[in-house]
């Protein structure tokens, strides 16, 4: 599918989700958002760092912890939605800190700068923006995270060129992400909602690393952190259906859909 395309589809249901019009895109619509969130690797002391509000279910691990983020320094999280892990970050950092959060969606924009506002968080601030064309400075940024989002761009090594250029040097990269053990069925693979889900663009492990590492990029580690995969789970799509119901080809799915983190220096 043209990018143009997918980029399109993806915002626009991303757009229904923060409404919560419809859809759970890469996540799940289930009522507990705080179980789900400490299911991924939250602890109930972070989770009382974040306003409620700005936890969509939508993520798959706990960059920030892997950050290990220190006092003052600059964070940029790719993908930021309603701002989950931005508010997160922007405890570590503390007030001589900066976090940004960059997203595409309007609608999470929005959603991501009422929740800062009500919150009083001083140091956060949420610029409308393509992870593929961040709307940041050069050699800026300490820390990179980002949490279930590039799987859903169709520009993947364009995206990891965009945070080597905004790392300064000595930065680095704490990723959370899925990925696939073993190729996809065509089938799912040319479903719009597994694409939505954060299953249909997700790409091999080893793929992934050479793009992390032809961006630039030194000691690139991923790690395999469990079965992962986020389809809506009342989508009307039937491969979506056929995946979650564990059916015919879609069976060994699950142990092939994988969390992982991804880390790496500038
Ligand atoms: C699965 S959600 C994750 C949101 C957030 N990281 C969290 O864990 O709650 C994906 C987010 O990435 C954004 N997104 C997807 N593709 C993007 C792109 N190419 N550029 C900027 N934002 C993008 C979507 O708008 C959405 O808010």
């Amino acid at each position: 599918m043209d990018k143009k395309k997918i980029k399109k589809i993806v915002r626009e249901a991303y757009g229904k989700i923060a409404q919560k019009q419809e859809g759970c895109g890469c996540g799940t619509c289930g009522p507990d958002t705080r179980q789900f969130a400490k299911s991924i690797g939250y602890s109930e002391e972070e989770l009382k760092a974040i306003p409620d509000e700005a936890n969509l279910a939508l993520s798959c691990g706990n960059p920030t912890a892997l950050a290990s983020l220190k006092e003052g320094e600059v964070v940029l999280d790719l993908g930021s939605g309603a701002g989950f892990d931005c508010f997160l970050a922007a405890t570590n950092v503390g007030p001589n800190g900066k976090v940004i959060g960059v997203d595409m969606t309007p609608e999470m924009i929005e959603k991501a700068r009422d929740n800062a506002k009500k919150n009083g968080v001083e140091n956060v601030e949420f610029r409308f923006g393509e992870i593929e064309n961040l709307p940041v400075g050069d050699k800026s940024v300490d820390v990179v995270i980002s949490n279930c989002v590039i799987n859903l761009s169709a520009e993947k090594l364009r995206v990891f060129q965009e945070i080597y250029r905004v790392l300064k040097s000595g930065g680095r990269v704490a990723i959370s992400e899925i990925a696939l053990k073993k190729e996809l069925p065509q089938k799912i693979q040319e479903s719009i909602e597994a694409y939505v889900g954060c299953v249909g663009g997700a790409i091999l492990v080893d793929e992934y690393k050479k793009i992390v590492e032809a961006s630039g990029l030194k000691e690139v580690k991923i790690t395999i952190n469990g079965s992962s995969v986020c389809i809506d789970p009342n989508t009307k799509d039937p491969i979506g259906k056929a995946i979650l119901d564990g059916l015919g080809e879609s069976e060994s799915l699950e142990a092939n859909v994988v969390s992982v983190y991804v880390e790496g220096h500038k």
